[in-house]
């Protein structure tokens, strides 16, 4: 990996997709100081301050879009847990790729595509995985997000080195970024199931205008969530967000 150090910028995710002709593949783009972050459905990632993680990897695997780069979130999202257990903490997985820890979020995943359409063919530029983690947040700033939200160094007790923390990301993602190309989701779904709290509870889950209500039972091996519902009817939800 290489990593693109930005002194400040609006959003590393909106950085590496403007730019993403001139960003090698895999890339780590990244900042300490994002003014704009942005999270999944519209909502912003807020700025927690310097020593929190703000950053964007960029990945040119194929022209061609395949299914399994949609479970990259999972698989960051796998990554970000086993490195959060170095720490000793318990990380537990909210379908898709949320992470919390004593049931509040420690750290999201925003990933996009950039691709153009040409004569109905699509050809895909690059892939922008991007994830805030909180590392050495203030307790007064999480009070502030609208969500229950922790730090890594609340949990620990511990000031938490970030370049440290994002090097073991980064090399722990790139162990397994080849192989998960080939085998795809199953490679971690045991590993993603261990960790998922959602799992045989009752869930809520939005997509896009409808909401799913049910029991969240599995994860299919595309990292699909499956959810019966009271009129004992499955549902298999490959996007969406747990209410
Ligand atoms: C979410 O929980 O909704 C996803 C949050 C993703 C935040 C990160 S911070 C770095 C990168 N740049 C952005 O603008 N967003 C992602």
């Amino acid at each position: 990996m290489k990593f693109l150090y930005l002194e400040e910028i609006d959003s590393t995710n909106k950085y590496a997709k403007n730019n993403i002709n001139s960003i090698e593949d895999k890339t780590v783009v990244y900042t300490y100081n994002q003014t704009s972050g942005r999270g999944r459905l519209e909502r912003k990632w807020s700025y927690a301050g310097e020593d929190n993680i703000y950053a964007s990897i960029v990945l040119k695997p194929s022209s061609e879009m395949k299914e399994v780069y949609s479970n990259l979130t999972q698989l960051l999202c796998v990554v970000l847990a086993e490195v959060f257990e170095e720490y000793k903490v318990e990380p537990k997985i909210k379908w898709p790729n949320d992470i919390k820890v004593n049931g509040k979020k420690i750290s999201g995943i925003l990933a996009e595509a950039v691709g153009i359409n040409d004569n109905n063919e699509y050809f895909l530029q690059g892939l922008v995985l991007g994830f805030g983690v909180n590392l050495n947040a203030k307790t007064d700033f999480l009070s502030k997000i609208n969500q229950p939200a922790t730090s890594l160094n609340i949990e620990t007790g511990l000031f938490i080195d970030k370049e440290i923390f994002l090097k073991r990301v980064i090399d722990k993602f790139c162990l397994y970024y080849n192989k998960f190309i080939e085998e795809g989701f199953l490679l971690i779904r045991e590993d993603y199931i261990r960790r998922a709290e959602f799992l045989n509870k009752e869930v809520s889950v939005k997509v896009f205008d409808k909401t799913y209500e049910g029991i969240a039972f599995d994860v299919t091996q595309n990292g699909a969530l499956k959810l019966r519902d009271k009129n004992n009817q499955e549902h298999i939800l490959l996007i969406g967000d747990i209410l």
